[in-house]
């Protein structure tokens, strides 16, 4: 049964490091020539630290949206979003960007693999960009896709790869930078049953063994069952449903 969401939860104080998300009154327009469209205009919602959560809702409601908001890929246009203690919406470009590559790792339903790169080269590209020696790059990347299983793909390109290894690619490269936070926009929105299966069971791992706090959208009842808590979003605003 479907009942209104409780918006705020004043119990939960956060540690700044602790993953936890709140999302204040936040307004949203896009704006084309003279006309704007409001995607949502006071949205207000809190993931605390740890939490796996799915996002479902009608195309168009804005589940992409939120997650670039949340991402600081994209800016609010009124309220505030904050990461622990940390206001993502009022940062400089320069230090939103870093604050991206150091607590969030992003998994698209098309993965968004760099076609002339090896896996390992795939999950290293985030790394480039941090101070990490050549060596330590390596390393951290061996272990990454020992994690995801792919240790005997990593010379492989993407189009030498399965729909479903290519995604543990896109997972891997997600959590190169050893985010807290990972958003994942329809991670299994181009697979087969089993290897959705196995995309899910792997974020259900991150998130119990590793603490990795989840934000997953998707159409996908089954994958919504992953989650721990189901938040459905329409006509800009959430309605909470528990999860299977
Ligand atoms: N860059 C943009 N400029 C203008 N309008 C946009 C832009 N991005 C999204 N929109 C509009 O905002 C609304 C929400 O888009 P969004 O992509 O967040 O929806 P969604 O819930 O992720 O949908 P889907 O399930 O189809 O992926 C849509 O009406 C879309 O047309
Ligand atoms: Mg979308």
């Amino acid at each position: 049964m479907e009942e209104d969401f409780e918006m705020d939860d004043s119990n939960s104080v956060s540690a700044p490091e602790d993953g936890s998300i709140s999302i204040n009154n936040v307004r949203k327009d896009y704006r084309i020539g003279k006309n704007s469209v409001t995607i949502f205009s006071d949205l207000t919602m809190t993931i605390r630290g740890g939490d796996f959560v799915a996002i479902v809702g009608p195309s168009g409601s804005g589940k992409s949206t939120l997650l670039n908001l949340i991402g600081g890929i994209d800016r609010p246009d009124a309220g505030d979003i904050n990461f622990g203690h940390v206001r993502i919406g009022r940062m400089s470009e320069s230090a939103l960007t870093k604050w991206r590559g150091a607590n969030v790792g992003f998994v698209f339903q098309f993965y968004n693999l760099m076609p002339m790169l090896t896996a390992e080269q795939n999950v290293e590209l985030p790394l480039l960009l941090t101070s990490l020696t050549g060596r330590q790059r390596r390393e951290r990347v061996e272990t990454i896709l020992s994690l995801v299983g792919l240790t005997d793909r990593r010379k492989h390109l993407p189009s030498e790869l399965s729909g479903g290894q290519q995604q543990r690619v896109g997972i891997a490269r997600a959590l190169a930078g050893d985010p807290k936070l990972l958003l994942c926009d329809e991670p299994t929105g181009d697979l087969d049953r089993d290897s959705a299966e196995d995309v899910l069971a792997m974020l259900r791992i991150l998130n119990k063994d590793l603490c990795k706090t989840i934000v997953m959208v998707t159409h996908d009842d089954t994958a919504a069952r992953s989650a721990k808590r189901v938040l459905r979003l329409d006509k800009g605003r959430f309605v909470e449903r528990e999860a299977a």
